[in-house]
């Protein structure tokens, strides 16, 4: 370990050398700044933003808005009021489902939805579907998680009405061309809504370019704490979509026998906010831009090379997906002969290597590439090749404590 990785690994408190935390696709580690900066927020600010007059409540509004003003620039939304805070990805699909979906999907058209999706980006559209009795159109990858464009161009139609597609497959790595595949949607009058879930903490996502009209992310997946997600919409869109919930600070009047609602964003966000999860999020962006989305993705791809090569030269071992480690994006899955997954992570949990094993919310992809169930090991910058060399030595000893020898 260099000094550099040794003072980047001092930020994060939770990290020693004890286990190697090899699941950051499910949730990531959380630096000292993020902590502080919701501590100091229950400490000199917390009250219920938005409603209140006195100081405390304007000094919480503020700290909300400045989040959302953070998160604005991070991903290059053109404007403030394009950004809506939720509780995590999952709750973004829903509110783009329920809201835009419910009202503007309607009896035959088609919805797309690529395999690749985590069950969040799936599950939604399926009831969208059966409810607006719409036809869900499924697009399929081939055996290394590729979707092309032009498979695509061969699936839509006129009819097509939204395009539902993952930036990073959590299984598989695999990033999606979204630049692509959203001028393929807007030429046949569909919108796009793109997962960034696995993209947006280790890439530099910029929905002005990418041209998407709905970007979906969780905080907890990028050094915030768990419980503050984000949904990006095209301000036109927001505008005209229904509220998802109802009540608390997202109308504008109301009187017995109706209501008219808040401007966007506030019209998406309905009953107290999570203010202390959107401080947490404002210092986890500010972190990451400090140390640079660059040196991240430089760290990510030098340490997912060498996992990818050293994983390859386990017998037994079967790397799912791209041969090239390039097409991992720190997201390495695997199988190893006759070893249940769940068998393979409990051995490496018991030796201080936490992975994830089972089907990744990903149920019909993982049946697509004929792996029902896996092994997954997730990269993040804060990582280090010993926390990789820990992977491989406890990997090579799983088959002989299973007793299938070497
Ligand atoms: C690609 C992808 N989309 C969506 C989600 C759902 O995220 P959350 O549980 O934070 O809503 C995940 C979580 O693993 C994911 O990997």
């Amino acid at each position: 370990m260099n000094d550099f990785e040794m003072n980047l690994r001092k930020d994060f408190p939770i990290l020693n050398d004890s286990f190697a935390y090899l699941d950051n696709a499910a949730t990531s580690q959380k630096p000292l700044s993020v902590i502080q900066a919701v501590e100091d927020y229950y400490k000199t600010s917390n009250a219920n933003p938005l409603r209140g007059i006195y100081d405390l409540s304007v000094a919480a509004t503020e700290k909300y808005e400045a989040a959302r003003l953070s998160v604005k620039k991070f991903i290059n939304a053109s404007k403030k009021a394009e950004i809506v805070f939720t509780r995590n990805a999952t709750e973004s699909v829903n509110l783009v489902a329920y809201s835009y979906g419910m009202s503007f999907i309607n009896e035959g058209d088609e919805i797309i939805v690529s395999i690749l999706e985590h069950h969040s980006n799936m599950l939604p559209w399926q009831n969208v579907a059966k409810a607006k009795n719409a036809t869900l159109k499924y697009l399929y990858c081939d055996e290394n998680g590729v979707i092309n464009p032009s498979d695509l161009e061969e699936l839509i139609t006129d009819k097509t009405a939204l395009v539902a597609i993952t930036q990073v497959s959590n299984v598989i790595g695999r990033t999606n061309d979204i630049k692509s595949f959203a001028k393929i949607a807007h030429e046949y009058g569909a919108v796009i809504l793109c997962d960034g879930a696995q993209s947006v903490p280790h890439m530099k996502v910029d929905v002005t370019d990418l041209d998407v009209d709905f970007l979906v992310f969780s905080g907890h997946k990028m050094l915030a704490p768990m419980g503050i997600g984000v949904l990006y919409g095209k301000s036109e869109l927001l505008k005209k979509m229904p509220p998802f919930l109802y009540g608390g600070e997202m109308i504008e009047s109301v009187t017995v026998d109706g209501a008219t609602f808040a401007r966007i964003p506030t019209k998406f966000e309905a009953g107290t906010v999570n203010v202390g999860g959107a401080v947490g999020l404002h210092a986890a962006i500010d972190y990451i831009n400090n140390i640079t989305m660059d040196e991240i993705v430089k760290r990510e791809e030098e340490l997912t090379k060498y996992a990818y090569e050293r994983m390859s030269e386990i017998k037994h071992l079967t790397i799912i997906g791209s041969e090239d480690y390039k097409e991992h994006h720190g997201i390495i899955t695997f199988d190893i002969d006759d070893c249940h997954p769940h068998d393979v992570a409990d051995i490496l949990g018991g030796l201080g290597v936490d992975v994830r094993a089972g089907h990744h919310c990903a149920q019909p992809l993982l049946k697509h590439i004929g792996h029902p169930v896996t092994t997954r090991a997730s990269i993040a910058f804060y990582n280090v090749k010993e926390d990789i060399d820990r992977l491989i030595d406890a990997l090579k000893g799983v088959r002989r404590t299973l007793g299938y020898g070497e």
